[in-house]
C-alpha cells in the first residue's frame, strides 16, 4: 500500500500537470482534483489526443463541472519541436477528445500566457516545491528547459506519462504516442538533469480498468465521476481490438497516482534512457538500458531516471475509491 496518511495530506506540495485532454487525461485531471495528496496551481495544454486549443477547452470545462474553475489553464504548443499537429485521436478519444461527452461550457478562458510560461513562472514562484506530471508531448515541458536553463533546479520531480522499456509501443511497434508525438522535445527533457519518473506502457498497459468498475462510476452519487464513465464507453470501444474486451489502459491517471505517492512502484529501476530521433522505424522510441535485468539492475553510471515497470497493488480500487470521495 502507498505510504499512510502523512503530512503530505495536511499540506500537499503544488503540482503542475500538462497534459493533450483526451479520456484518460480526464480522468487524471479528476484524480489530482480529487486526492488530498496534491495542490494543483497550474496546467498546460499541448496537442497530442486533441490540439492544445481544444485540450484546454475540454480542462476548463472539466475544472468548472468539478468545482474548481480557479486554478489557471494555459494554451501550449500546437505543434511538434519539428513538424506539424496531425490532427490527434479521434478515433481514441472521440472528436471532441472526452469521448463525445457535453461538459457545459464554462465561463473561464485560459491565460495570457503560454503553458511553458506559466510553468516557468510557477517554478520560480514555488522554487524547489513544484512537482510537473507531464502526460502529453513534451513540447511544452522542452520549451520550459529553454527559457529557463535552470528548471530542473527549481523542480522537486517530474513524473512523465509515456515511452516503453520491454513494452510494445502503441503507435509503431515500438514508440509510444506522448514521444512519438515529439521525439526531438521527449530526447530534450530525458536529457535534462531532474528528478525523474518515468511511466511507460509496460505498467499502464497492466492497469486497465474493467466494465465492472465503469459501472460503479455510472453508479456514482458524483456527477463528474458518471461523466467519466460516460466518456469511458467511447475509450472502451478502442481497447476491444488491443485487448480483446471492453476495457481501458490507465495510462494518464496512473502516472498521476504515482506522482502524488497514492499509487508506490513495485519495480522501478533508476536507468539510462534515450530517445530516438532518427527517421527511421524506431524513431520516438524510448531506448531503455535494461541489461541489470538479470541481477537486479545494479546501479548504472549517469543514470538518473526512474522507469516504473511495476506497481505493489492494483490500480483500480485506489483510482475508483479516489474518485468517489467528496472533493468534487
Ligand atoms: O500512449 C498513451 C498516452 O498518449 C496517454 O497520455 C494518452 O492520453 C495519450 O496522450
Ligand atoms: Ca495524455
Amino acid at each position: 500500500m502507498a505510504e499512510p496518511e502523512t503530512m503530505n495530506q495536511l499540506n500537499p506540495a503544488p503540482f503542475y500537470l500538462d497534459c493533450d485532454t483526451g479520456i484518460d487525461d480526464a480522468l487524471a485531471l479528476a484524480y489530482l482534483i480529487a486526492t488530498p495528496r496534491a495542490n494543483l496551481v497550474g496546467i498546460g495544454t499541448v496537442s497530442g489526443n486533441v490540439s492544445a486549443a481544444a485540450g484546454a477547452r475540454n480542462t476548463l470545462d472539466l475544472l468548472k463541472f468539478a468545482g474548481h474553475p480557479d486554478i489557471p489553464v494555459a494554451i501550449g504548443a500546437h505543434d511538434p519541436q519539428n513538424g506539424v499537429f496531425r490532427g490527434g485521436a479521434p478515433h481514441v478519444h472521440g472528436d471532441n477528445g472526452i469521448g463525445g461527452v457535453d461538459l457545459i461550457r464554462s465561463q473561464h478562458q485560459p491565460v495570457q500566457g503560454s503553458a511553458p510560461e506559466l510553468l516557468v513562472q510557477l517554478a520560480r514562484e514555488y522554487a524547489g516545491e513544484l512537482r510537473i506530471v507531464a502526460i502529453g508531448p513534451l513540447t511544452n515541458i522542452a520549451e520550459a528547459l529553454r527559457m529557463e536553463p535552470k528548471l530542473p533546479e527549481l523542480i522537486a520531480e517530474i513524473t512523465v506519462m509515456g515511452g516503453a522499456a520491454l513494452a510494445p509501443g502503441n503507435i509503431t511497434p515500438v514508440a509510444e504516442a506522448n514521444f512519438a508525438n515529439d521525439p526531438e522535445a521527449a530526447a530534450d527533457v530525458m536529457a535534462a538533469d531532474w528528478n525523474m519518473t518515468l511511466v511507460p506502457l509496460d505498467v499502464t498497459m497492466t492497469s486497465v480498468l474493467e466494465e465492472s468498475h465503469r459501472q460503479e462510476l455510472l453508479a456514482s452519487p458524483h456527477p463528474v465521476s458518471r461523466a467519466l464513465g460516460e466518456m469511458l464507453g467511447h475509450y472502451f470501444g478502442f481497447y476491444v481490438e488491443i485487448f480483446g474486451r471492453p476495457c481501458a489502459a490507465m495510462h494518464d491517471p496512473l502516472a498521476a497516482a504515482i506522482a502524488v505517492r497514492g499509487v508506490e512502484p513495485a519495480l522501478a529501476p533508476t536507468i539510462r534512457v534515450e530517445v530516438d530521433t532518427t527517421s527511421g522505424p524506431g524513431r520516438g522510441q524510448t531506448v531503455c538500458d535494461m541489461r541489470g535485468l538479470y541481477v537486479g539492475y545494479p546501479d548504472q553510471r549517469g543514470a538518473r531516471c526512474r522507469v516504473v515497470l511495476s506497481i505493489a497493488e492494483e490500480f483500480p480500487p485506489h483510482l475508483l475509491s479516489t474518485l468517489q470521495a467528496d472533493r468534487f
